[in-house]
C-alpha cells in the first residue's frame, strides 16, 4: 500500500497501475461504511486508491472542521489488511495551493435540505470531488448511500461535467440499534449514543406507513416528526424531508421512487440519515 501526500506521485502511480482504477474519497476517521465502499471497490476495480482529506472548504464557519477526528495511523492500519494500492492524503496547501480561485457549483440539486442548512457545503464537496477526479482519474468512484443528498450531487456533476466516472453508490452500514456508521457519531456521549437510535426508528415508522398503505407525504412527514419529538435528546430537527429519489423535490403524493431524509441535532451533534421508501 503506497501512501503518498503529493499530486505528481498520485499521477506517476495512475499512469502504471491496472484498470479499471476505483476511488474511496474520504476525511477519515474510517469505520465499517467506509471499509465497505473500500471492499466494493476492491470487488469491481482492478486497483483501488482512497483518499483521506479532511476538506476545509466543505465545512461552514462554525461548524465542526477543527474538532473533526483526525487519526491518520489508525485509518492506515484499517486500510492496509483490505488490498489497497494507494491512499493519497495531501495536506491542505497541495489541494488548495496559494492563489487557487476555483469553485465548482451544482444546481438545483444543491440547493435544498443540507444545501439550504449548510450554505456552500456542496461547493466544498462539489470542487474537492472534481479534484480528486481529476488528480487520480478513478474509472469509478464510490460513495455511500448515507450521503444520500451528496450521492445525487455528485451523480450530477460526473454527469455534466464529462468526468467519464461511474459512480457507485453503497448501501449504508448501521450499528446494531441501526444507528447508521458515521465519523460523527464518536462525538456522542453514551446517553447521547442511545437516543441517536431514534434517527432509525423514525426512517423505520416512515417505511411502515408506506408500506401499509400511506401516501399522503405530509403524513408521513408528521410520523417521523412524532417519534423524533418523543426523544428528549434531540434539540432540534432541522429537516425530514419526503422527497423524490433523484431530484429530491418535496412530495406531496409518494406516487415515485421516493426518499426520506432527516437531519437531527442531539446534543452539540448533528446527524443525517435517510431511508428509500420501498415495499408494498
Ligand atoms: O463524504 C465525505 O467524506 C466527503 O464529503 C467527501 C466525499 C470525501 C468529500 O470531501
Amino acid at each position: 500500500m503506497l501512501v503518498v501526500g503529493r499530486v505528481a506521485q498520485v499521477r506517476e502511480f495512475v499512469a502504471k497501475t491496472p484498470r479499471p482504477l476505483g476511488l474511496v474519497p474520504t476525511m477519515g476517521a474510517l469505520h465499517q461504511g467506509h471499509l465497505a465502499l473500500v471492499g466494493a471497490a476492491r470487488r469491481q476495480c482492478a486497483s483501488v486508491a482512497v483518499s483521506i482529506f479532511v476538506n476545509p472548504t466543505q465545512f461552514g464557519p462554525n461548524e465542526d472542521l477543527t474538532a473533526y477526528p483526525r487519526d491518520m495511523q489508525r485509518d492506515l492500519d484499517l486500510l492496509a489488511p483490505l488490498g489497497v494500492d494507494l491512499v493519497f492524503v495531501p495536506l491542505v496547501e497541495e489541494i488548495y495551493p496559494e492563489g487557487f480561485d476555483t469553485r465548482v457549483e451544482v444546481g438545483q440539486v444543491a440547493r435544498r435540505l443540507e444545501g439550504g442548512q449548510r450554505p456552500g457545503h456542496f461547493r466544498g464537496v462539489a470542487t474537492v470531488v472534481t479534484k480528486l477526479f481529476n488528480i487520480v482519474r478513478p474509472d469509478m468512484a464510490y460513495f455511500g448511500e448515507k450521503d444520500a443528498q451528496q450521492v445525487r450531487v455528485v451523480k450530477r456533476l460526473a454527469r455534466d461535467l464529462d468526468t467519464g466516472v461511474e459512480i457507485v453508490v453503497v448501501p449504508t452500514v448501521r450499528e446494531a440499534d441501526g444507528l447508521a456508521m458515521s465519523s460523527r457519531n464518536m462525538y456522542l456521549s453514551p446517553a447521547e449514543r442511545s437516543a441517536a437510535s431514534v434517527l432509525y426508528r423514525a426512517l423505520c415508522t416512515a417505511q411502515r406507513l408506506y408500506r401499509e398503505g400511506e401516501r399522503d407525504a405530509g403524513r408521513i412527514r408528521q410520523a417521523v416528526e412524532r417519534v423524533l419529538g418523543a426523544e428528549p435528546l434531540v434539540v432540534a430537527v432541522d429537516y425530514v424531508s419526503v422527497a423524490d429519489s433523484e431530484t429530491l423535490d418535496e412530495l406531496e403524493r409518494v406516487d415515485r421512487p421516493t426518499v426520506v431524509s432527516l437531519a437531527v441535532r442531539i446534543g452539540r451533534t448533528r446527524l443525517i440519515d435517510n431511508i428509500a421508501l420501498s415495499g408494498v
